[in-house]
Order: C-alpha cells, then structure tokens, then sequence
C-alpha cells in the first residue's frame, strides 16, 4: 500500500498541446514529486475550474531535483477542457501520490504497452526501467490511432531499447493493434520476463490473456470513474477472479494480469 499522501498547491509550469485533443502540463508540487513512484496517480483540482470533484491521472513523469510533476491527459469534458486553458502560474491543488503502481524486478527485460492517453504512466515506469536501475532496457509497444500521436517518442526515445508503433489507420509502425505486434517482439527479445500495460479495456485483456498464456508476468493499470481516489466512495470497486474485492483508487490501479483476466 502507498504510505504517504499530500494535499499540496502546485503551480502550472506549462500546458502545451501535443495534439488536437492531448496536452502536457508540468506542475511544481515537489512533495508530491518528491513520494511519487511508477504507476501511481494524482487527484487534481483546478483552482480557477467550476468542477467541483478532483480529477485522477496518472503521474506521467517527474523531475525529483526541480519538484516537477507532467501530467499527460486528453481533452474529455469539462474539467480538462478548463485544465487545458490554464497558463503559466495559475494554482492546482493536487494531491497524491495514490494508490500502488507497478512492481520492479531486476530478473530478465520488461515489455511496456501503452495504448491512447494510457501511454502517460509508462513514461516515469521506462525511466525508471531504462535509466534507473542496472538491467535490460525495456522494449516499449504504443499502440495509437495515428502518425499525429507520434509525440510520445520525445518523452520515451532515451529510455527504451526498442520503440515499436501500431496505428489503427497503418499510417505509421505497424497497420493494427499493439497486440498484434507481441508475438514477434517475444521472438526478437526472448529475455522478455514481465509485461506492464496501461490503456483501453480491452486491449489490456487480449495482451493479459497471452501474457498468463506464455507464463509471462503481467500487470495492469486499470481505469475507473473515481470521486475521492481514496478508499471511502467505493465507486471504483470490482471483483477480482479471487472473488475479493478491490478498490482501483487504494489497492491499485495497478493489479497482477491474472486477478483481472485471468
Ligand atoms: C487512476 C486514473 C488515472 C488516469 N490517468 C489519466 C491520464 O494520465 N491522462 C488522461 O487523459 N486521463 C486519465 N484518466 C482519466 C481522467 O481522469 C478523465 O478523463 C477525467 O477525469 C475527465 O474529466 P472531465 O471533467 O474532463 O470529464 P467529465 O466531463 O467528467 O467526463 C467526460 C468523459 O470522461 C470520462 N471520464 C470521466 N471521469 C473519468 C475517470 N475518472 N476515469 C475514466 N474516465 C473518466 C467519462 O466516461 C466521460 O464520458 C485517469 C483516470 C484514472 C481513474
Ligand atoms: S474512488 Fe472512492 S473508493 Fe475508490
């Protein structure tokens, strides 16, 4: 379980747009940065917004020695489209870092998968694989819609050793879904031990699914509608294949492939 959280006023730093609907926001908020690991999540609240709840996402990156947070999100409703105007200065109260992210095992290459705005979280996860600890650099998979997505590459290119694209339209990489490519990625990197996914449903169910099939270690990050992000709403709840009940907010969003879609 995380240990600590904070509630802490953050600055925006800067709130760039990557694409027609995604933006990156850099925040200040060095208590939060300082605690944050890989796979967890922030609750936000814009101070000059009329949304009343906090909003989750991800902690895409950090900066530890400048106290810097990114967020990556997409543009949804309300809230972010609000977050999305913000400029240089403007005051969030984000509190976190929540929940549990994903495990790090030094035994053999991780395969990462990100599918959409799921992407965000591998980031600071091939950072820490790819530039933090001794082993293997991570293979990355993202799996996006099409060649105007291609902008992760600026945040991933230094940690991975090899960054494989699939695009719905086949307008860049691969012509398809992030799935397709596995198969010949286990071929090429046979030290393949563990596979961490973040994106749609159902894409994280067809790689778990091969994942527990070929006896590779799997975790998922999974997404639900949350209000409070910590354990009280039981809003976020579902059952795993265990039959015992988790909250995405407090026990993950990240969880071991075989507990979810085993
Ligand atoms: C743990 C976690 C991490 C997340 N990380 C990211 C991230 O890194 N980047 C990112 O772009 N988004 C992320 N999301 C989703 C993000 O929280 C929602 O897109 C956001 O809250 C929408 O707010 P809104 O006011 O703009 O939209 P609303 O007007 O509230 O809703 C618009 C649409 O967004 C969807 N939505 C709203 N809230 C959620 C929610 N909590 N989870 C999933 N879908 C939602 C609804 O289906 C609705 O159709 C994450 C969600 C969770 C639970
Ligand atoms: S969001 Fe309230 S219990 Fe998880």
């Amino acid at each position: 379980m995380a240990t600590k959280k904070l509630v802490e006023t953050g600055n925006v730093i800067s709130n760039e747009e990557l694409s027609a609907d995604v933006n990156a926001m850099v925040l200040e908020c060095p208590k939060v940065v300082e605690l944050a690991q890989p796979g967890q999540f922030v609750m936000i609240k814009n101070e000059m917004g009329s949304t009343y709840l906090r909003r989750p996402f991800g902690v895409a990156d950090v900066d530890k020695e400048k106290g810097l947070l990114l967020l990556i999100y997409r543009k949804a409703g309300k809230g972010t489209n609000e977050l999305s105007m913000l400029e240089e200065g403007a005051p969030i109260s984000v509190e976190g870092p929540l929940g549990n992210g994903f495990s790090f095992d030094n035994d053999g290459r991780t395969l990462l998968v990100g599918g959409g705005v799921g992407i965000a979280p591998i980031i600071y996860t091939a950072r820490k694989l790819g530039a933090e600890m001794a082993g293997p650099k991570p293979i990355i998979l993202l799996g996006v819609r099409n060649h105007k997505e291609l902008f992760w590459s600026d945040f991933l290119e230094d940690f991975s050793q090899k960054l494989v694209y699939t695009t719905d339209d086949g307008s860049y990489g691969r012509k398809g879904f992030a799935i397709d490519a596995i198969p010949d990625i286990l071929k090429a990197y046979p030290d393949i031990k563990h596979i961490k996914v973040c994106g749609p449903t159902i894409m994280m169910k067809g790689i778990a699914e091969l994942a527990i099939k070929q006896g590779l270690e799997c975790e998922v990050s999974l997404e639900k509608r949350m209000a409070c992000g910590f354990g009280v709403c039981l809003g976020c709840t579902f059952e795993g294949k265990s039959g015992k009940r988790w909250k995405v907010c407090g026990d993950g969003p990240v969880f071991d492939a075989e507990e979810v879609f085993g």
